[in-house]
């Protein structure tokens, strides 16, 4: 190659451009979901500059409380909970947000927005202050409630199948903007010196068996029996056992290149840890787009009606016959 040549070769499609040409992919085209995928992808890049320095700027570390869901609150949590609300209220086209870091639904005042959000801000954070590796999930659904009118609970207990976007981005070795709109799973990585996400990873698809399997066995004498004869199994079968703790970048891992992430049901999370409406159903819409599955151990994840916003569920997402294989195991108990 010639130094011009080297010089003049093209970067690739930009976010934008992708999300410009795509519109007619993008449910109910008018524009409004790609500005919501906009508003999203501009905060994310706002958390990943926070992220990059957290060291240096005294962002690390817990703030010493507790949020919703009983777990210790890391100030980069609180940080992305905020970013991410304020460019979804400024960005006006979302009615209501189910943040995991915020009780009640948060009503943006946009009351003529279509859409609702559901986000886990900044999933892993406990990794944070040792330089691994975090992400954001998020969910749009189109809202059940009257437009013109305030965000009700209609709006976020919808099963799954009727998300219309889904997405997370991995703050990793570099940085990722995952998601789909029910048209595959396409990945973009984010070009620091230029701020802006260009598409590297198109028409993403998940091997339909794999050799990772990813949970942390820490749990493993409260697991199902099922899901103990299946971890002897992997390890009969010397599969590859890897865990970053970060699901985010767990979920990543195993889509690129095959396998399984499972956090099923323990002692001290007898429904799983992992939440329906901001973690598991995200995750769930991108690896079937993938040719993936996800299921919570009886049925698919994207059926589960939910009851509650902050609600949890066992999670065995990834490769298709790996998922098939743990859900025999899971029925062979049921029937001894
Ligand atoms: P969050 O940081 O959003 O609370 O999520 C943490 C989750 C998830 O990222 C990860 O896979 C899981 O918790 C790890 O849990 P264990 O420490 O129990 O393995
Ligand atoms: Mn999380
Ligand atoms: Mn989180």
């Amino acid at each position: 190659m010639t130094v011009l040549e080297k010089f003049t070769t093209p970067i690739g499609v930009a976010l934008d451009r992708f999300i410009a040409a795509k519109q007619g992919e993008f449910p109910f085209a008018t524009g409004e979901l790609s500005q919501l995928l906009r508003d999203i992808a501009l905060a994310s890049k706002i958390i990943n500059r926070e992220i990059n320095r957290a060291g240096l700027s005294g962002i690390e570390g817990s703030i010493g409380a507790d949020n919703v869901q009983g777990e210790r609150q890391q100030m980069l949590d609180v940080i992305a909970d905020y970013r991410f609300t304020r460019a979804l209220v400024i960005g006006g086209q979302t009615c209501g947000i189910v943040s995991e870091e915020v009780e009640d639904i948060i009503d943006t005042k946009n009351n003529d927005a279509k859409y609702f959000v559901t986000i886990d801000p900044l999933d892993g954070s406990s990794n944070i202050d040792v330089n691994v590796s975090v992400g954001t999930i998020f969910s749009i659904y189109r809202r059940k409630s009257e437009i013109g009118t305030p965000p009700t609970q209609k709006d976020y207990l919808q099963k799954g199948s009727e998300q219309v976007a889904a997405g997370y981005i991995l703050y990793g070795s570099s940085t990722m903007l995952v998601f789909t709109t029910g048209f595959g799973v396409n990945g973009f990585t984010y070009e620091p010196s230029l701020g802006e996400y260009f598409l590297s990873h198109p028409d993403m698809k998940i091997k339909e068996d794999g050799s990772i399997y990813s949970v942390n066995e820490g749990g493993y004498h409260s697991f199902p029996q099922g899901v103990k004869d299946y971890i002897d199994s992997c390890k009969q079968r010397e599969l590859s056992a890897r865990y970053i703790g970060s699901l985010v970048a767990d979920f990543h891992r195993n889509l690129l290149k095959g396998g399984m992430y499972m956090y099923p049901s323990t002692e001290k999370y007898q429904n799983g840890k992992l939440r329906l409406l901001y973690e598991c159903n995200s995750l769930a819409f991108i690896i079937e787009q993938a040719g993936g599955m996800a299921s919570n151990g009886e049925k698919r994840i994207l059926d589960i009606k939910p009851e509650e916003k902050h609600q949890r569920t066992p999670l065995y997402i990834g490769s298709k016959k790996m998922v098939e294989e743990v859900l025999s195991y899971l029925k062979k108990e049921q029937l001894a």
